[in-house]
């Protein structure tokens, strides 16, 4: 059910959270468009809980009541997937800010789904920190980089999201609450289901809380940009550094086509002069990190960094790449990933792929490449049709790739799961979220039921 909600239904949800938390009309703006402006929605409510047990009590509610459900964390998302884009309820997870003490003994540290990932690492005290780095992290929320297995610029050393989840709090649809927030480092008592959730997109549960694996905060960290020629330097550059910097934390992708974008839009300074086509940023962190990262850029035009401000200065022109093409337009945001031997190619002809379906879009490609992950950014000048996700998607199925490597499918890539996932595959996505979820309130529109 969507559109508008019987009047009994909005008096029970505003008895169990307070009406202040039963948000309607204008007050909803903020819920209803994502970050790019490229997904837009409407819905008859937003809601706001407080914990755990009025998160189940609203779930029970609306499935009672047949009303459809997006959950929502920081609204940070590149895929449409937190956006009542068919008039559902929204469920705002952001009160949901607790955040418990880190575990000293193993460098554990509870979080409520609506505490920032700037919050973890910062709460994380001195020596420790949060492994995930990305760039929204003040804006994103741990229930939202859990339920999308969100990647970013560390994935090389730490893994993506669903590496560091040690525990879930999550609510089932039928207002059922799951609880395995132990932490055992060794736990083989059934099904993972945990893991499970970690890149459910909200389809299955609504997370409520994570338990989440801390690391050792990075000593003495250095990042250098070093200019190339192209994809294939940047690529052998980086297969490098991975073999033999033991030190290595990130290796990330982007050419001059973005930083002129940023230069002119954004008055972002240029890293390195003369300009390359491309670049490599590496950073590197501990022993040793200074001399591998020297032997890396030995043969090429480079600018290191070690202080905070001019690392901040370097990062500053790969994190602003997501900008880059909202300057020109609304952006598609596609998020892919090849195997490694592919990457080069991926990266070489993707532009000219687009071209075929598009002559007149423009495309900003950058990534992180020790992943095999390209986010193509592209502008279209031509309608939006799915002629441009058309091209690109084949193009990385033939490759041999995956059409989300980070952001989810959500409601932009649906369509287009089948090209990656084999109808036995597909099935077996229907009969979990059946089992989990029967009634399917939870995101009815994001993955295939
Ligand atoms: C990034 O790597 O910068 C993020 O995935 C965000 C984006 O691509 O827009
Ligand atoms: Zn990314």
């Amino acid at each position: 059910m969507t559109g508008e909600l019987p009047r009994a239904l909005l008096r029970e949800f505003a008895a169990v959270l307070g009406s202040a938390h039963v948000l309607t009309g204008d007050a909803t703006a903020g819920y209803r468009t994502d970050w790019t402006g490229g997904f837009t929605g409407h819905t008859p409510a937003v809601l706001r809980p407080r914990d755990t047990a009025e998160v189940a009590a609203v779930l029970a509610l609306c499935t009672g009541a047949g009303v459809a459900v997006v959950p929502q964390g920081g609204n940070t998302g590149l895929v449409g997937g937190g956006v009542p884009r068919h008039g559902e309820v929204v469920l705002s997870l952001a009160r949901l800010g607790r955040l418990g003490p880190v575990d000293a003994d193993s460098g554990q540290v509870t979080a409520g789904a609506g505490v920032s990932l700037q919050r973890v690492a910062e709460g994380a005290g001195p020596d420790l920190d949060l492994p995930t780095r990305i760039a929204s992290q003040g804006t994103a929320t741990v229930g939202g980089a859990v339920a999308t297995n969100a990647g970013g610029l560390r994935v090389l050393r730490y893994g993506s999201m669903r590496s560091q989840l040690r525990g879930i709090e999550a609510v089932l649809s039928d207002g059922t609450v799951l609880t395995h927030l132990a932490g055992l480092v060794k736990d083989n008592t059934g099904y993972d289901y945990p893991s499970l959730l970690a890149g459910s997109e909200g389809t299955l549960a609504v997370i409520t809380a994570a338990r989440l694996q801390l690391v050792p905060r990075l000593a003495d960290p250095v990042t250098v940009i070093v200019g190339v020629p192209g994809p294939a330097e940047a690529h052998a550059l980086a297969r490098q550094a991975v073999r033999t910097a033991g030190s290595l934390v990130s290796a990330e992708y982007f050419t001059q086509a973005g930083l002129d974008i940023l230069a002119v839009h954004a008055g972002l300074a240029a890293p390195l002069r003369p300009p390359s086509p491309a670049y490599l940023l590496l950073e590197a962190a501990g022993p040793g990190a200074a001399g591998d990262l020297a032997t890396l850029a030995a043969d090429w035009p480079a600018a290191v960094g070690t202080g905070a401000a001019e690392r901040a200065r370097l990062w500053a022109s790969r994190e602003r790449h997501p900008e880059a093409a909202g300057f020109l337009g609304v952006p598609l945001k596609l998020d892919v990933s090849v195997p490694a031997a592919q990457w080069v190619r991926l990266a070489s002809e993707v532009a000219g792929v687009v071209a075929a379906a598009d002559p007149g879009a423009q495309v900003i490609s950058y990534g992180h490449i020790a992943d095999g992950n390209l986010h193509v950014n592209l502008v279209p000048a031509a309608p939006a049709d799915g002629r441009h996700e058309d091209a690109v998607f084949s193009f990385v199925a033939s490759l041999g790739g995956s059409i989300s490597a980070e952001h989810g499918i959500g409601a932009l890539k649906a369509r287009w799961l089948p090209l990656v996932r084999s109808p036995a595959e597909l099935a077996l996505f229907a009969r979990l979220r059946n089992a989990l979820d029967p009634a399917g309130t939870l995101n009815p529109h994001v993955l295939p039921r």
